[in-house]
């Protein structure tokens, strides 16, 4: 029988890729988008069908996972994919742009994640992939309120995955490094950052400006989803994201944040360019 998988977020990015990696494969696909122009966005694909959903609306959820499960009879599999990036100094942004922040990568997740777990631990089966961010573990300057929603992500995933290992229920997350996406083309800047930054700010982003294609990413999620491996919680994508855990390994703490600090601040060592490669793609970045 054909699984079944959801997967919100899916008008560009990871999310579009992971709807043609999962149909590749066999698998059914409820995709969601959250503009009505982009419900044909799948249209040469067959066996997927494209919902409406903005995850900040927590109220559809329930209503969401009931529309979601008539659509092939069954869901295996829920990835949360959407999600967007706040940049600028703490100091710059508004508080509501931090709930906002918070409202799409974090609660917006959570309560749809709350509406698939009743199915899941009855049918005694379900997985769940978060897409976190590099960025969970260890924070980078000018995108701090993004990388505190995507830890929060980080840290939610790790809870679940043993709290619902006793009902046949898996939750992993995604750590996905640089990627050439749409999300650096529609950035949710501060809107008064003091001139104090700008060089700094200028010289952060244009060091990190090569990446790797969605589709990196979207095969990392396919493979959290069906590789079978309970146990495990956390998948890295991209050459930068895997090297991360594995230098501050070989480094140790202390040397590992010194390296990382100098790389962040504009003066990455020799030692930090060998251990952390890049990806290959130019990332479209409207700063
Ligand atoms: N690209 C990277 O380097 C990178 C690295 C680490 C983690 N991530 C994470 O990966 C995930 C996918 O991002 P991406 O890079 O593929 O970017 P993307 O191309 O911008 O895709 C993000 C998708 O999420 C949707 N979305 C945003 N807010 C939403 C909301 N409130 N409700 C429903 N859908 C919403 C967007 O819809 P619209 O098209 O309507 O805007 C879009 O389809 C995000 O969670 C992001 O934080 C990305």
């Amino acid at each position: 029988m054909r699984k079944t998988v959801v997967i919100t977020g899916t008008a560009s990015g990871f999310g579009r890729s992971s709807v043609r990696r999962f149909v590749k494969e066999g698998w059914n696909v409820v995709a969601t988008v959250r503009k009505e122009a982009d419900l044909q966005i799948h249209s040469d694909l067959e066996n997927v069908r494209t919902l409406l959903l903005n995850v900040d609306d927590e109220a559809v959820s329930l209503d969401f996972a009931a529309l979601a499960l008539q659509q092939f009879g069954r869901v295996d599999a829920l990835v949360n994919n959407a999600g967007y990036y706040h940049m600028g100094p703490v100091e710059a942004g508004t508080m509501k742009q931090v709930h906002d922040q918070f409202q799409t990568n974090v609660f917006g997740l959570i309560a749809l994640t709350k509406s698939f777990l009743p199915t899941f631990r009855e049918q005694r089966s379900g997985i769940i992939v978060n897409i976190s961010s590099i960025s969970a573990d260890q924070g980078y300057p000018y995108t701090a309120v993004y990388a505190a929603s995507k830890a929060a992500v980080a840290a939610f995933t790790e809870g679940l995955n043993l709290e619902m290992s006793n009902f046949g229920v898996t939750a992993k997350a995604v750590f996905p490094g640089l990627h050439n996406t749409r999300i650096f083309t529609k950035i949710d800047t501060s809107e008064s950052v003091p001139e104090d930054y700008k060089d700094a700010m200028a010289a952060f982003f244009g060091a990190n400006s090569s990446g790797s294609a969605p589709e990196v990413t979207a095969d990392v999620i396919y493979e959290a989803v069906s590789d079978g491996k309970d146990g495990q919680v956390r998948y890295y994508s991209g050459p930068d994201a895997v090297a991360i855990p594995r230098a501050r390994h070989l480094l140790g703490l202390p040397w590992y944040w010194e390296e990382f600090r100098a790389a962040n601040t504009g003066a990455p060592s020799p030692l930090w360019k060998t251990l952390i490669p890049q990806g290959g793609d130019e990332v479209d970045m409207v700063v």
